[in-house]
């Protein structure tokens, strides 16, 4: 294992220049069978670049996938968390012990201000985000829309959408030199998905809020996107009622004949925030083992 990694690091070192010797060096290496070409493209992928992960509660988290690769990618994190308890959380997983953890409640009025004012005057700059938060009342994810009480809904907003409307105001001063943002959707922003009720007309507010913030960010050339994926079981979605029974719907109806998985929303995420996307602005891109696209199966 440490001998795989040490060669994967040479391969690199080789693989950044262009000497002939070296070239040469690297096409006898990568012939060696436990060694590939995605070794060393994985590695390049994301070196060199910083970014934030908001929202990993534990390892069954969105987050957690998507952190994972872009670890694996190459890229230096620094993550959020709630509170304390999901502090210690982060730092009880072996891949992130060392990393460092600001506590921030999206909910209160200055911690997005102060998180971003931090950030900038450790590291200066930053590469990109992932919003990776939301929040409803489980009592309200359940049972009939309509019964939606203005409480939940004025906190589950402010929580799961208009915090990534600050967090994106905020990123700008730490992206000096251009980023990529990026927040977390689901299909119930689109179609009625049966209990999902408030959160499914708040993440449509967040679908729009990503089109509107791409146009605000544009030019500073900061790239904003969401991934709308596919039913995980997390704590989060362990609240929507009925969850296991939507788990197996998708599964039947998806063209891959199986649920999305963490490492496939984790491998899109990695790729909309590196330079392969720079062209990608505004979008809502489906990670969902292609659920979306299915009217009717048999
Ligand atoms: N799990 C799914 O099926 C699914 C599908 C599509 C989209 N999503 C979205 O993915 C994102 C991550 O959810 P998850 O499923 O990984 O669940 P999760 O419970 O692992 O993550 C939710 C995170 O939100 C954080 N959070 C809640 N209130 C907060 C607050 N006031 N301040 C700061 N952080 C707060 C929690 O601490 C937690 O880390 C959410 O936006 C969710 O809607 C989930």
């Amino acid at each position: 294992m440490l001998l795989h990694a040490y060669l994967v690091e040479y391969l690199e070192f080789l693989y950044q220049d262009d000497d002939y010797i070296k070239l040469m060096m690297l096409e006898v290496l990568l012939s060696l069978p436990w060694l590939k070409r995605k070794d060393i493209m994985q590695i390049q992928l994301m070196k060199g670049k910083r970014g934030l992960i908001m929202g990993m509660a534990n390892e069954y988290s969105i987050a957690y996938g998507i952190a994972s690769i872009l670890s694996n990618c190459g890229s230096e994190l620094i993550f959020t968390a709630q509170n304390e308890r999901f502090k210690q959380k982060i730092f009880d997983i072996e891949l992130f012990k060392n990393c460092r953890v600001f506590t921030c409640d999206v909910s209160q009025p200055d911690a997005i201000p102060a998180l971003f004012q931090e950030i900038g005057n450790l590291y200066g700059s930053i590469d990109f985000v992932v919003h990776s938060i939301a929040f409803s009342d489980r009592k309200e994810l359940q049972g009939k829309y309509y019964d939606t009480s203005r409480d939940n809904f004025l906190n589950a907003i402010n929580i799961s959408c208009y915090s990534f409307t600050e967090v994106c105001k905020c990123a700008k001063d730490v992206m000096p030199n251009g980023g990529s943002i990026l927040t977390l959707s689901y299909y119930g922003a689109e179609k009625v998905v049966p209990n999902y009720n408030v959160m499914g007309v708040i993440k449509s507010a967040l679908e729009a809020s990503v089109r509107y913030l791409a146009s605000d960010l544009g030019e500073f050339n900061i790239r904003v996107n969401a991934v709308s994926a596919g039913p995980i079981k997390t704590l989060a979605s362990s609240g929507v009622g009925g969850f296991s029974k939507i788990l197996e719907y998708e599964q039947n109806r998806s063209p891959l004949c199986r649920n999305v998985t963490r490492e496939d929303v984790g491998k899109a995420c990695t790729f909309l925030l590196s330079d392969f996307a720079s062209g990608i602005t505004g979008e809502i891109i489906h990670v969902d083992c292609g659920c979306n696209t299915v009217g009717v199966k048999f």
